[in-house]
C-alpha cells in the first residue's frame, strides 16, 4: 500500500477566459503522505484543488484521484464520495452549536464513518460542543471545519490554506491535527503559503508559481539542492571579525554589522571559531543558520512570500 499513487496529475491546464491559472502542472501524491502545494496568492493552488475534487473542469491534461478520472462522470461520483475538502474561506452556520453543525454534515453524507462525538473528540472540542459557532475564535472555527471535512471519513483530505490568518498557537494546533490524521493513515493534500509550515509538516512539497511547478521533492531534498549553504553568523562582528576571517574565508561578508561566513565542510566551523578566539575578536553571539524552504523559494524566484504575496 505504501508509495501507492493516490493522485496522479499529468500536464493539467486551467484557463479562465484570458487567465491561465494552471499551466501544465504534473505531480503525484502517494498514499499516507502529507503533500504540500506551496505558493503565493494567485499561483493556482485553489484551482488545482478544485479540479482534483471535481468542482471545476480541466481545460487540458489528465488527472486521476484514487484511480478515478476527474473528467469522467463515474469518476466524479466516486471521488466526491471518498475525499474531504476544506475550502479556503469555509464557514458554517453561525447560530448552530459545534455539535449541531457537525451533525448537519454527518446527516448530509448519510451518517457514514465516525460519529459526531468522535469527530468532536478528534479535533479536541469536547469542551465547546454546545457553543454557538459564531462565538468561537478563528482557531476553534477552523477545528470545527476540519471535523466537518472528516464527516464522510475521507481517504484523502484536501486542506486549502487551513492556517492562513490564524495566530501562532492556533496554527500549531492545526499542525498537530494534521499530524494526527497522517498517523491514522490518511493522505493530506495541504496548500499553504507558509514555508515553515510546509517544511515542518510535509513528506513532499511541490512549489507552484504563476501556474507552473518550480520545484518538487522532500523538504530536505529541496533544501539541499536549492537552499544554499549553512552560514555562520558572527553577530556584531563588524570589520574587526571580518578582517580576521577573510583570508581563510574569502566568501565572508558583512551584513548589517554581522559577519556571515558560508560553511562548506565540517572543519570550517571550528576553524572560524578558533580564528576569532585566537585574535580575541569582539562580537555578539555566534549563530549557525541552516537554510530552509524560504531560502529555496528565494533562490528559485528571487522573491520572498510575505503574507501570501510575492515580495
Ligand atoms: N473563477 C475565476 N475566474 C477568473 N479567474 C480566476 C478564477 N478563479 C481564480 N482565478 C485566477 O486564477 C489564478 C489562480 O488563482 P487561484 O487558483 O485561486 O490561486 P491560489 O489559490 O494559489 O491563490 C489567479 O490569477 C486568479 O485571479
Ligand atoms: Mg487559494
Amino acid at each position: 500500500m505504501s508509495n501507492q499513487a493516490v493522485i496522479q496529475v499529468d500536464s493539467i491546464v486551467k484557463k479562465y477566459k484570458d487567465v491561465t491559472a494552471v499551466n501544465g502542472v504534473s505531480f503525484t501524491v502517494n498514499r499516507g503522505e502529507v503533500f504540500s502545494f506551496v505558493g503565493p496568492n494567485g499561483a493556482g493552488k485553489t484551482t488545482t484543488v478544485e479540479i482534483l475534487v471535481c468542482l471545476r473542469d480541466l481545460t487540458a491534461g489528465k488527472a486521476k484521484v484514487l484511480g478515478f478520472d476527474v473528467s469522467s462522470r463515474k469518476g466524479k461520483q466516486q471521488i466526491r464520495k471518498r475525499v474531504g475538502v476544506l475550502p479556503q474561506d469555509f464557514n458554517t452556520f453561525d447560530l448552530l452549536t459545534v455539535k449541531e453543525n457537525i451533525n448537519y454534515y454527518k446527516r448530509m453524507y448519510g451518517n457514514v464513518g465516525r460519529d459526531t462525538d468522535d469527530l468532536i473528540k478528534l479535533v479536541n472540542l469536547e469542551h465547546k460542543s454546545k457553543t454557538l459557532y459564531k462565538n468561537l475564535s478563528g482557531g476553534l472555527k477552523k477545528r470545527v471545519a476540519i471535523a466537518i471535512t472528516l464527516a464522510n471519513d475521507p481517504e484523502i483530505i484536501f486542506l486549502d490554506e487551513p492556517t492562513t490568518g490564524l495566530d501562532p498557537k492556533a496554527r500549531r494546533d492545526v499542525w498537530k491535527l494534521i499530524e494526527g490524521l497522517r498517523d491514522q493513515g490518511k493522505t493530506i493534500f495541504l496548500t499553504t503559503h507558509y514555508m515553515d509550515e510546509a517544511q515542518v509538516l510535509s513528506d513532499r512539497v511541490v512549489i507552484i508559481s504563476y501556474g507552473k511547478i518550480i520545484a518538487d521533492g522532500t523538504p530536505s531534498e529541496l533544501i539541499l539542492k536549492h537552499g544554499g549553504k549553512t552560514t555562520l553568523i558572527v553577530e556584531d562582528g563588524k570589520k574587526e571579525a571580518y578582517e580576521v576571517l577573510k583570508t581563510k574565508f574569502p566568501k565572508a561578508r558583512i551584513e548589517n554589522g554581522d559577519v556571515l561566513v558560508p560553511i562548506n565542510n565540517k572543519s570550517d566551523l571550528p576553524n572560524a571559531v578558533m580564528a576569532l578566539n585566537g585574535n580575541k575578536t569582539k562580537f555578539g553571539e555566534l549563530i549557525v543558520r541552516r537554510p530552509n524552504l524560504e531560502d529555496v523559494f528565494l533562490n528559485l524566484t528571487g522573491k520572498k512570500i510575505v503574507d501570501g504575496e510575492l515580495n
